[in-house]
């Protein structure tokens, strides 16, 4: 079976879920075509989250042996929804809004990407194609022919439409730049307004909450900011350089000078190193609970790895919507079995082995730290030990130098909703202590 979209209907009486879903039954629906196939999706929605819904669950092949991809992090972090829309090419399918009209097409596979006969490269080279060299000792006409051909058999995508630029960054100023509206990140930017500092809170999905949106049991309690924070949401911060952060929205760019900047983040999840990892149907907790909060169960007989909150909440979200949950702790080693997508799992418990026929398998696995932007603008990254992970440099009030500043679960890891708003206002105060020492 593949993925589908929930009906609220059948969800039990007085479910969390069930609430969730019965408002965005609501919203008007549109179609779009994929691959020349008809799509009905909600208008605004993830595209991925359309092209679950309607069943299509491979949407890309990896650059060179062909071997399909399909949607495992739902949030920008993989390269499994990669697609062509209205002649741009290697468009993340999660992170586009569903639109009426929209033209989406598979790109580097023939004929599409849910049936791609340059597949046979990944069966003819199952240890390794090493095209740099292959014809190399022969050289001459045979070495450049299988450079040209294997130039044109891998990639990913080809030349937009038409060549269009971004028009140069507007700039803005404020006191404190906080990127990331989730839950520290909101107490933080509130607490530094009730100040009176000027503060630009930047976030790229469409309203606060951070990961407590994705949870199908957060609650509707998510910190909102305050009237005093200027807010921009779906706009993401894309570089950090020289005192300015760069951000992007569907207005265009913004060149933010701020006299601090907070960095709030987040984590980032993966689903770990397992044979068969990148067969579409495996998906990270987090997207698997991002697809039920949107109101699409990403199959119907799944396999659960993991004891974390997104684990926890998917297995119970699931099994509400009608789908049969199989939880596993976390510790069990896990194989994936199936050619275009996921058709079971072999589980290793010690000196234990089964197999379990399934169509996803759900890993919550150990979030990394989304240090990247923070990186940039000079905190200094380190391998934690205790993180399993990279992670920015900081004091115990989250003071990283250069003007920066780290909060959440950027620098805590997965910590309780209490815990990050707390984490939020402390950092604040810092943030205010020094700006005020440097006034005098
Ligand atoms: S980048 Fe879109 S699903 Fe991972």
């Amino acid at each position: 079976m593949a993925p589908r979209r929930i009906d609220p209907t059948k969800l039990p009486a007085g479910s969390a879920l069930g609430a969730r879903l019965r408002a965005l039954a609501a919203l008007p629906k549109v179609r779009l075509h994929h691959d020349g196939d008809e799509v009905t999706a909600v208008q605004g929605e993830p595209l991925a989250m359309s092209l679950l819904a309607a069943g299509k669950l491979t949407l890309a092949r990896s650059v060179k042996y062909h071997r399909p991809r399909g949607p495992t992090c739902l949030r920008g972090d993989c390269d499994g929804c990669l697609v062509r829309v209205g002649g741009v090419p290697n468009v993340m399918a999660c992170t586009t809004r569903a639109e009426a009209g929209l033209d989406v097409v598979s790109q580097n596979s023939f004929p599409s990407a849910g049936l791609d006969v340059l597949r046979v490269t990944d069966w003819f080279f199952p240890k390794h194609l090493d095209h740099h060299h292959l014809f190399v000792h022969v050289g001459g006409a045979v070495n450049r022919t299988m450079q040209h051909f294997a130039r044109r058999m891998a990639g990913l995508g080809t030349l937009p439409d038409d060549e269009s630029a971004l028009p140069p960054p507007e700039r803005a100023t404020c006191d404190v730049l906080v990127v990331g509206a989730g839950t520290a990140g909101v107490a933080c930017a509130n607490a530094l307004a009730r100040d009176g500092l000027r503060v630009l809170l930047v976030d790229e999905r469409e309203g606060p909450g951070g990961l407590r949106c994705d949870d199908p049991f957060a609650g509707v309690a998510s910190p909102v900011p305050v009237a005093g924070v200027e807010v921009r949401y779906g706009a993401s911060a894309v570089a950090a350089y020289e005192g300015e952060t760069l951000v992007l929205d569907a207005a265009g760019l913004l060149s933010v000078g701020a006299r601090a900047r907070v960095f709030a983040t987040g984590c980032r999840e993966g689903v770990g190193t397992f044979v068969q990892n990148d067969v579409p149907g495996v998906f990270t907790a987090r997207a698997a609970c991002r697809a039920l909060c949107a109101g699409v169960l990403v199959g119907t007989k799944v396999v659960v790895l993991g004891d974390g909150r997104f684990a926890r909440g998917f297995a119970a979200g699931a099994a509400e919507a009608g789908a049969k949950v199989l939880h596993v702790p976390a510790g069990v080693a896990v194989e994936a079995a199936g050619g275009r997508a996921v058709r079971g799992v072999v589980l290793r418990d010690g000196a234990a082995t089964r197999t379990e026929r399934c169509d996803a398998l759900v890993i919550d696995g150990v979030p990394a730290a989304v240090y990247e932007l923070a990186g940039q603008a000079g905190v200094a990254v380190t391998w934690s030990a205790e993180r399993d992970g990279f992670a920015p440099g900081c004091d115990d009030d989250g003071a990283a130098g250069n003007g920066c500043y780290v909060t959440g679960s950027l620098r805590l890891g997965r910590v309780a909703d209490d815990v990050r708003a707390a984490d939020g206002e402390r950092v604040a105060a810092r943030v205010r202590r020094d700006l005020a020492e440097g006034a005098r």
